[in-house]
């Protein structure tokens, strides 16, 4: 377990039937870029810890890390995972890493945030982050979720960050949050995609549709749902980041499709 660290469980809240947060404690040791993500795990005493990829959910300003997960009933480490309670011991990797990194975007004026289920949880981070506020002037965060109850993170955004001691004043001036739903009645129904080939979306927040002159963008969800957007993103003449390092007009998390 040399590449991993143990930490503490401080917190776990649990959204609904499928999704929870948990928090940990943190390594001080560990520096991550908002948006990265690590490997972690269940420590097992008998066998190597069975891990996956995680995307931090907290910001790196903070002592403890966060992390949004899925419950899958049959999954290798989330049926254990969710499970967790508090004192309860996970791994952590040592090394974060990942392609959804502001400093990856060329510079714009709109920041677009386009997630699916968990993929909401690196944005979490994102959005925390004074510099996505001094990059951008308008941030846009769209998630879509199924049904209603699968809005994690709403009464966070829409109630608590604005109140918050320093960033609050930025998260009132420049943060939209979008959020929609795709199968029961909601404010703005259907999938991401197709609120943005309708221009539904623009209509609903009055504003200009996507255009890569100013407007730039970051990419988490299932593949598909990857695919999709950086379909209409290309479409709509946006150049993706080709790799790390290598700025473009919108980013997705490389490791799901390298
Ligand atoms: C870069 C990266 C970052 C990730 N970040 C997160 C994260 O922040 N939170 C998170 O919950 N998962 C995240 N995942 C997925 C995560 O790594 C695991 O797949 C997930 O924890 C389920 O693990 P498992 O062993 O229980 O089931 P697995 O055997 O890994 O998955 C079983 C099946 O469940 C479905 N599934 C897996 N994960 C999800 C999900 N998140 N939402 C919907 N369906 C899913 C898929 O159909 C998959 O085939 C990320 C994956 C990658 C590659
Ligand atoms: N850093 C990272 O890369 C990272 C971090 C966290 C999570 N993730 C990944 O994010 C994914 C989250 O799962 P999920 O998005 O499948 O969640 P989900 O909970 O299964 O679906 C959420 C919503 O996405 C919609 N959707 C599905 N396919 C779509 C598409 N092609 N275009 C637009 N909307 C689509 C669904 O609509 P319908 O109801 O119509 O199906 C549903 O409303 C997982 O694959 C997870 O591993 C990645």
């Amino acid at each position: 377990m040399k590449n991993l660290n143990v930490e503490k469980v401080l917190d776990v809240h649990h959204w609904s039937d499928n999704l929870f947060s948990f928090k940990t404690t943190r390594s001080q040791s560990l520096k991550f870029r908002n948006g990265e993500f690590l490997m972690i795990g269940l420590p097992e005493e008998q066998t190597r810890p069975i891990i996956r990829a995680y995307s931090i959910a907290s910001p790196n300003y903070e002592e403890h890390l966060e992390f949004f997960s899925i419950k899958v009933p049959d999954g290798a480490l989330t049926s254990k995972l969710q499970h967790l309670v508090k004192g309860s011991e996970i791994v952590v990797s040592k090394k974060p890493t990942g392609t959804l990194v502001i400093d990856d975007l060329k510079p714009g004026k709109r920041l677009f945030l386009f997630a699916t289920g968990t993929g909401l949880a690196p944005f979490i981070s994102i959005i925390q982050d004074p510099e996505t506020y001094e990059k951008f002037d308008q941030i846009i965060l769209c998630h879509g979720v199924r049904f209603i109850q699968e809005l994690a993170y709403r009464d966070f955004i829409e109630n608590q960050l604005p109140q918050h001691e320093y960033i609050g004043e930025l998260i009132e001036n420049q943060l939209v949050y979008y959020p929609s739903v795709t199968r029961e009645p909601f404010k703005h129904q259907g999938r991401i995609t197709k609120l943005i080939n309708s221009k539904q979306m623009f209509k609903d927040l009055d504003i200009d549709g996507l255009n890569p002159e100013h407007d730039r963008a970051m990419i988490c969800g299932n593949s598909e749902m990857l695919q999709d957007i950086s379909e209409l993103l290309d479409n709509a003449g946006f150049e993706i980041s080709p790799k790390i390092g290598v700025q473009g007009d919108y980013v997705i998390e490389r490791a799901f499709v390298d």
